[in-house]
């Protein structure tokens, strides 16, 4: 075996299990596509994460996350996520990490965000996810149990039915032993073997046209333990985050973080006429989905481009900038000049609700192979996500997972894994970029315009239809040409965006996020 355990991503979930796992004493190899290790969602984090504060009880946050997620819940996964998950937040990022967590009266600072009964998160200004991620990789790259590498892309599992008969009669079920991967610098695939494998790969949100996530969160663990034959459930839940910067020129959608409307900022529309309490009783501080989707029906019925985000009502004490500096700056390089003027906003996809079906422990249905984080789904967010419970979750399952591996100390017998093959390159030339480049903006417009905010059967039976057009396309492209980082994550794209639209297809109840149209009535939550 090549090591203990193979984690493949980065971000919090595969940093807090490689930290974990290797303080236990295994040896772990953790990959990363990126060629920078902190690209990642976790480093994009702005809001916070959830921690100890006063006056909250597991059962309070238990009840938030129920609410927000309309009663679809896993109520196992919300209640170990709710009463292990802020301790984790204060003794392990805080105490043991050294998070620098924005202070208030020495203690961490704690901020509030939509449909949350109280002030419970924690931040490090409007920048949680870039502090986290940077205290966790420099505790990851020093440690020596733990080998980083960067520019290397997990391509597929490597299973005994995929990949040796041999092994096939020996474990009898399915099991995984390691992935392939390709070194991204010189073209090349290695084969890793690897006693244990965990998923860490993040979101899908770069199959939408207008999103906040980079550009790799391009579903690639969720592809790859769909083609490895495991279930992907809850996938017609993807959350479209209410409020990113509007900019007429771009597609790119940077986040204006719930942590502003948490602090005061109200949502106008062209008139400067609040508009949230038509929509919900919690008026701005309402669930996520639900104030998505007010901004997007009141942007049809005014043909505007957008709404905006008041800043007026932000507390007089508070310095918007010190306070969020990172918006501050990004807003102010594209002329607005908060917090006098109002920031224009849009909704855009933000987060998988969905994913790889695991246990409350991070197992899949393959022996050997874990998921955690965003890639992976408890059931943790039922039919829609509480703000600041994802790095939560990360950090919560990439722990469980790391424990339930060095309990179970397994071993694989070295002659198991002698028939599995070396990776069988073809011989086939560069896939055309422009080829790859039209075809992923082509799926990324049809998941936007028909599988988004707003959903309805004849969209979804057209997003079917032309998804599986372009499968076949990507398919047979994919097996001519030389593999490539984008010509993979172009495969994966298609893989995921025809899992949502056939997920979304199935669902005909309009619940949470996933909204149809014809479901348009008034919601009962909270
Ligand atoms: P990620 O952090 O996305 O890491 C995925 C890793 O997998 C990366 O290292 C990537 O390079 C690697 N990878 C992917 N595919 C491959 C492959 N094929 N081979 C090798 N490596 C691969 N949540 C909160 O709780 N609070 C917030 O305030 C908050 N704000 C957010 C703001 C923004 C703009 C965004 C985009 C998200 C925000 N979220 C927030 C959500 C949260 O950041 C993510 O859900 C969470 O960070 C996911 O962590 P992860 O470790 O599962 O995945
Ligand atoms: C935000 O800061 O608004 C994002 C929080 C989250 O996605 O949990």
């Amino acid at each position: 075996m090549d090591c203990d355990v193979l984690i493949i991503g980065s971000g919090i979930a595969g940093c807090a299990a490689a930290l974990h796992l290797a303080d236990a004493g295994l040896n772990v190899r953790v990959l990363t596509k990126a060629s920078n290790p902190h690209v990642s969602n976790t480093y994009y984090a702005q809001g916070g994460i959830i921690g100890q504060c006063d006056g909250d009880t597991p059962k309070c946050l238990e009840a938030d996350i129920v609410a927000a997620g309309a009663g679809l819940c896993n109520p196992t996964a919300v209640r170990q996520l709710a009463e292990k998950g802020p301790s984790l937040t204060r003794e392990f990022l805080l105490l043991k990490m050294g998070v620098p967590f924005t202070e208030k009266a020495g203690k961490p600072d704690c901020t509030a965000e939509a449909a949350h009964s109280l002030r419970r998160i924690y931040h490090c200004d409007d920048i949680t996810g870039r502090r986290i991620e940077i205290s966790l990789l420099q505790a990851l790259e020093v440690h020596p149990k733990i080998e980083l590498r960067t520019s290397t892309m997990a391509v597929d599992l490597i299973t005994n039915t995929h990949h040796s008969t041999d092994l096939l009669e020996r474990y009898r079920v399915i099991r995984c032993f390691g992935a392939y991967a390709l070194n991204m610098n010189t073209g090349e695939v290695e084969r890793i073997l690897a006693t244990n494998t965990i998923l860490a790969t993040g979101g899908i949100g770069a199959v939408y046209l207008h999103t906040t996530n980079p550009g790799g969160a391009t579903g690639d663990g969720i592809a790859m333990a769909y083609r490895a034959g495991i279930p992907i459930i809850n996938s017609e839940f993807v959350q479209f985050h209410p409020t990113t910067l509007y900019l007429a020129d771009s597609n790119e959608r940077f986040l204006i973080s719930e942590s502003v409307r948490g602090e005061g900022a109200v949502l106008v529309d062209r008139q400067g006429k609040a508009f949230m309490k038509d929509f919900h009783m919690a008026g701005d501080l309402a669930p996520r989905d639900v104030v998505a989707r007010a901004i997007f029906t009141k942007m049809l019925n005014e043909d505007a481009s957008s709404m905006y985000l008041d800043l007026s009502g932000v507390a007089k004490d508070m310095s918007f900038e010190s306070r969020f500096p990172n918006i501050t700056r990004s807003c102010r390089e594209r002329g607005i000049r908060v917090p006098d003027d109002t920031i224009p906003v849009v909704p855009a996809a933000h987060y998988f609700c969905g994913g790889i079906k695991t246990d409350t422990d991070g197992s899949t249905a393959v022996p050997g192979l874990y998921a955690i984080g965003e890639c992976a789904c408890t059931g943790l967010h039922g039919a829609n996500r509480l703000a600041s419970t994802s790095l939560l979750e990360g950090l919560v399952w990439g722990v469980e997972a790391a424990r339930r591996i060095a309990e179970k100390s397994e071993t694989v017998p070295v002659e198991c894994t002698r028939s599995i093959p070396e990776w069988d390159m073809p011989d086939g030339a560069m896939a055309d970029p422009i080829l790859i480049q039209n075809d992923v903006r082509q799926l990324q417009t049809t998941m936007w315009n028909y599988v988004g905010i707003i959903r309805n059967q004849s969209r979804l039976n057209r997003a079917k239809q032309d998804l599986s057009q372009l499968f076949i396309s990507i398919d047979s492209f994919y097996r001519q040409n030389r593999i490539s980082g984008s010509l993979l994550e172009l495969r994966n794209m298609i893989t995921v965006a025809r899992i949502v639209v056939f997920a979304a297809g199935r669902n005909s109840r309009s619940v949470g996020c996933h909204f149809l149209e014809s479901g348009l009535k008034p919601d009962s939550r909270k």
